[in-house]
């Protein structure tokens, strides 16, 4: 299949792009569209085939349960049977934006969007081009990342292109996505509210809106209740391990000392030695860092190095994403 690239303006999306892409969506094609946090891949959720082709595309485990995107707050109903107090509070404080509720399922929504679950993960995205798309469809849009399973997400459409190029029907190149990290997962099904996966709304910024939130403390692989909290996920196929500081710089002269090729992440701007190989420093802020951190990795990983040493983030709640991320993208590693 020939994956077609239309180029829109993020802020103004062209009516004659939309057009094209909502009518591919409403033939049971994929998508794949930029968000304020990632570029998803997305299809007609009303449709069961339709959604399929994303596990496909993707080489998506069918265990692991797909985001329901909508247009408008006021549409939620279309894709969950129900919401809770806490939920709405959630929606009207949030949406549109980079939060994910869970939420009892409608009968409509097909098996495989949910994984065969009975709640459903229901977002609003803030976007303009993201919510023309949808509103133009006329149909909520199931859309996980836009990348194969277990790799990176992707920030911009090059990333998306390189990992699914001849999968999919079309890319919508809308430039960077601004928040660069995935949106926060809250399970609002059941009587306490419960994040399943740290995003780019922090914890403290939830419980400012609802009270206190328990967090999942789940990971690896049997995390049944967020698969995306699978140990092994967003990861560039270039070894990548987190090592503190002075580890690093000691890691860094033994492996150049040995012939390899290293690349070192860190948060703090401090030089390293010149020409030992790329050097990336990221911003101390959690959001300027999670704004930059997919798009660093995916140049670090075209960069043929033998290696990536991250020195992790400050161990305090705001980074709780990005180390999250990072972590996983280390295992096995
Ligand atoms: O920012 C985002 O959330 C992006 C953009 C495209 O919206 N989407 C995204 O989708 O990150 P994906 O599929 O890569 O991650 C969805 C996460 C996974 O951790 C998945 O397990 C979880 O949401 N999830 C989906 N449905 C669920 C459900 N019914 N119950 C619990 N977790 C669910
Ligand atoms: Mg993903």
């Amino acid at each position: 299949m020939k994956t077609d690239v239309l180029t829109v303006d993020p802020e103004n999306p062209d009516r004659d792009v939309l057009g094209r892409a909502a009518s591919v969506l409403r033939g049971g094609g994929l998508i794949a569209f930029p968000t304020e946090t990632v570029y998803g891949l997305g299809a007609n959720a009303k449709d069961a085939a339709a959604v399929a082709r994303i596990f496909d595309a993707k080489g998506r485990p069918a265990a692991n349960p797909v985001i329901v995107h909508v247009s408008d707050a006021n549409e939620v109903l279309n894709v969950a049977a129900s919401i809770s107090e806490t939920g709405k509070t959630l929606a009207e404080r949030f949406w549109p934006g980079p939060l994910t509720l869970v939420l009892p399922k409608r009968a409509d929504i097909p098996a495989i969007v949910t994984a065969g679950g009975i709640t459903v993960a229901v977002r609003c995205p803030s976007h303009p081009v993201a919510r023309a798309l949808i509103r133009e469809a006329g149909v909520p849009v199931a859309a996980p990342s836009a990348n194969r399973s277990t790799e990176l997400s992707p920030t911009r459409a090059e990333h998306v292109l390189a990992g699914l190029d001849g999968r999919i029907d079309m890319i919508l190149d809308g430039g960077p996505c601004p928040g660069g990290l995935e949106s926060t997962v809250v399970d609002v099904s059941g009587p306490q509210p419960r994040v399943l996966r740290h995003g780019l709304i922090d914890v403290a910024t939830l419980e400012s809106a609802i009270g206190q939130v328990e967090v999942s403390t789940e990971s690896g692989a049997c995390a049944a209740r967020s698969p995306g909290q699978m140990s092994k996920h967003y990861s560039p196929r270039t070894k990548l391990r987190l090592v503190t500081g002075p580890e690093l710089m000691e890691e860094l002269f033994r492996a150049t000392h040995d012939g390899l090729k290293v690349g070192t992440v860190m948060f703090h701007g401090r030089a390293l030695v010149p020409g030992a190989g790329p050097h990336v420093s990221l911003p101390c802020e959690p959001p300027a860092a999670a704004a930059l951190l997919y798009d660093t990795l995916f140049r670090l990983d075209r960069a043929g190095l033998n290696v990536i040493l991250v020195e992790p983030p400050p161990d305090e709640p705001p980074w709780a994403a990005v180390r999250d991320r990072l972590a996983r993208a280390a295992t096995d590693a």
